[in-house]
This record gives C-alpha cells, structure tokens and sequence, in this order.
C-alpha cells in the first residue's frame, strides 16, 4: 500500500500554479496523486508533473475529498469563492491570494520564519501564503529586527510582470516583438493599464482612497507582520518593470543601535536562504530567477553614520511563493497529520 499524499493545485494553468508543480515535482515529497485544476475553459489541456502529462479538472465540478492538501494558484475572488468549499470537504487548504489578507482566522505563514504557526491551520483548514514580496523582504528586514532594532525600511520594487499572470507575460511579449518589428502597441492591454514594453508602470493594481496601491497595502501588512514591525515602519512603493521574471528592490534601512556594515555583512552571511554573491551587485534575470535564495548586494552605510543603510535585493517572487507553499505543505505532512 502506498502512504503518499494526494495534492490538488487549483489553478495549475496559470504562470503560479506552473511554478508550484515545478517546485514540488523536484522535492522529495511523497505525491500519490496529482489533480491539475483549472477553469472549465482549460478542459482538454494538460500540465506537467515529474515528466507526466496531466489532464485538466474544471474547478466547479471537482470534489475535494478527493485530495489531502489543496494549493490554491488562483484570483483572490475565485479562492474566496471555492477555498472554503475544499475546506469543508476536509482538504487542508494554502492559499496565496490576498483573499484571505487580514482575516485573523487563517494563519499567514512564511516557514523560514514562523513555521511553528502551521499548526494553527485547525479553525478553518486554510493557511495563507504572504505575498511573494514580503517573502523575499522578510527575510532580509527579520534579521535586522532581531539584530540592530529595525526604525524603519523604505523599499522601491522593481518587479517583473510574471507577478502579474500568464496575460501580462503575453502582453510584455507581444508589444516587444510589435515594437521590435516597427509596428505600433496600443497604449493599454488587458494586462496593464499603460504599455509595458520598454517602459516602467508606477501603479500595481488599482490605486485606493489612501493613494497606495492594491500591492503596495498587501505587501507593507504581510511584510510588518512577518518581520515584526508596525506597518508604519514600512514604506513600499512598486513598479512594473519590462522584465519577464525576477525582481529588484532598492532597500534602505534605518536602525536602532549602530551598526557597521561589518556587521550587517555578517548577519545577513549567517541567515538561511540568503545569499550574498562575490560581485555584489546580483540582477534579477540573470542571477535571481528561477533560483531559490534571496541575494542581496551593494550593503553601504550613509557617510559618517552607522545608523542609516542601503543595500540591493534580486529574488525571484514567484519561486519564493512556490517554495514556501510547497514547505508549508511538507510542515503540515510531517508534523500535523
Ligand atoms: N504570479 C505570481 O508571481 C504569484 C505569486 C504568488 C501568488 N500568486 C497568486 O496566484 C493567483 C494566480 O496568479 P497567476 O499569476 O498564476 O495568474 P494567471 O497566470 O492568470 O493564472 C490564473 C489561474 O487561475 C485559474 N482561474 C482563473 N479563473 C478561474 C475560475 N473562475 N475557476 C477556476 N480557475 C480559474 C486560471 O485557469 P484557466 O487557465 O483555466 O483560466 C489559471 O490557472 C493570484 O491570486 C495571485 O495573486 C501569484
């Protein structure tokens, strides 16, 4: 008899879903069964999963009795809709929409953090995956917490449009190869609300009462929570960047205590998951993507002060998502069931 899991992704079409079965495919985690989920008009497609073809399931009709975890790759209205139906069929349910962002009845958890709260999964059966963002920042901004004392980090993103789904990598595509070939773009897309080709875009998502923008609010409360901070102490502000996967931020940090940028050095050495490359200056594309560790670079200290940092992050958003969902998903297997 075999005693593997049986792991449903919903959402398995799409840029994120892709990126979850890459990840769980390559670890060692027991799968006895896949369910490859989708939208009704992806039926007769497939996905790949350790090199076999998988056949697409339409979320509306599937049964989740059938599976133990559900990962959930889908937008936030429609995981608002269908999580707590798995839920309740007795899947246990991650999720890394925002739709569950602020609801304190389901755990948000980063395992390299706070996998200890895995186990608060019970009231609801849904934990959630914070934003990929606050993955990668969290883990550079803890250690400072814990360290120095962290005043506050204002961060400019530069991210790349994979965050953005399957459309917006098609569209940054398409106005490339019409731009490369003298051919006009149209000023929007479906994906964007201005062109992405060989431009920048200051708004990711729509833009509240506040000014800040859906990511922008999403991203400073799943990073104040994870590092430990008041959201006040964050300061975030995202670009869309003409970059297909891999993304940048320019850190600069404020802290309680002095401390050298020896120091800093050697926090951050000593941190799993974070890498500091030899030529201090890792670029999203070429060295981040598609990698699992967070690299950070250019480490300086404002002149005459120990006080006042910067410093330069490449990571890959999307991977850190899939990665923390697919470890969250082997916390719960190991220690919860
Ligand atoms: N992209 C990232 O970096 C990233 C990282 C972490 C979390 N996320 C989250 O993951 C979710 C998906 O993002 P994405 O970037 O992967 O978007 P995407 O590429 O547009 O994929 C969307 C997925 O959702 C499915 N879907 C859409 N409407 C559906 C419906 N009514 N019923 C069933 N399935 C439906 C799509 O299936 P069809 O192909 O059949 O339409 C597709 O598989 C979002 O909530 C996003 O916030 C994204």
């Amino acid at each position: 008899m075999s005693n593997g899991w049986r792991v449903a992704v919903v959402g398995a079409t799409g840029v994120y879903g892709e990126t979850l079965l890459k990840v769980l495919g390559s670890r060692e985690f027991a799968v006895d069964r896949l369910e490859a989920v989708a939208s009704g008009a992806s039926i007769g497609r497939t996905v790949e999963f350790r090199h076999e073809e998988q056949g697409i399931t339409a979320l509306e009709s599937f049964d989740f009795r059938a599976v133990d975890f559900a990962l959930f790759a889908v937008p936030a209205g429609v995981a608002l809709e269908h999580a707590p139906r798995a839920a309740e069929s007795g899947a246990v349910v991650v999720d890394a929409s925002a739709a569950f962002a602020g609801d304190d009845s389901v755990p948000v958890i980063a395992t390299a953090l706070n996998a200890e709260a895995v186990g608060d999964y019970a009231e609801r059966r849904i934990l959630r995956s914070p934003a990929g963002a606050a993955l990668s920042l969290a883990r550079v901004l803890r250690p400072v917490v814990v360290g120095p004392g962290l005043v506050s980090a204002h961060i400019a993103a530069y991210l790349a449009v994979a965050g953005a789904g399957r459309a917006a990598i098609d569209e940054l595509a398409a106005q490339c190869t019409q731009l490369l070939n003298g051919r006009p773009v149209p000023t929007a897309g479906p994906a964007f609300a201005a062109r992405i080709a060989f431009n920048c875009i200051p708004t990711v998502g729509l833009v509240g009462d506040d000014g800040r923008t859906e990511a922008e609010r999403w991203v400073t409360d799943d990073l104040a929570e994870l590092a430990g901070v008041p959201a006040s102490a964050i300061h975030f502000s995202a670009v869309h960047v003409p970059a297909f996967y891999g993304d940048g931020f320019a850190l600069d940090f404020s802290t309680r205590a002095e401390a050298p940028t020896a120091d800093l050095a050697a926090l951050f050495a000593a941190v799993p998951g974070l890498g500091l490359p030899g030529g201090n200056a890792p670029t999203p594309a070429g060295d981040a993507a598609e990698q699992d560790e967070v690299l950070i670079g250019r480490l300086r200290s404002a002149a005459g002060g120990q006080r006042d940092h910067s410093l330069w992050i490449a990571a890959d958003n999307l991977r850190q998502s899939a990665l923390n969902t697919v470890t969250l998903v082997e916390v719960l297997a190991r220690d919860h069931f």
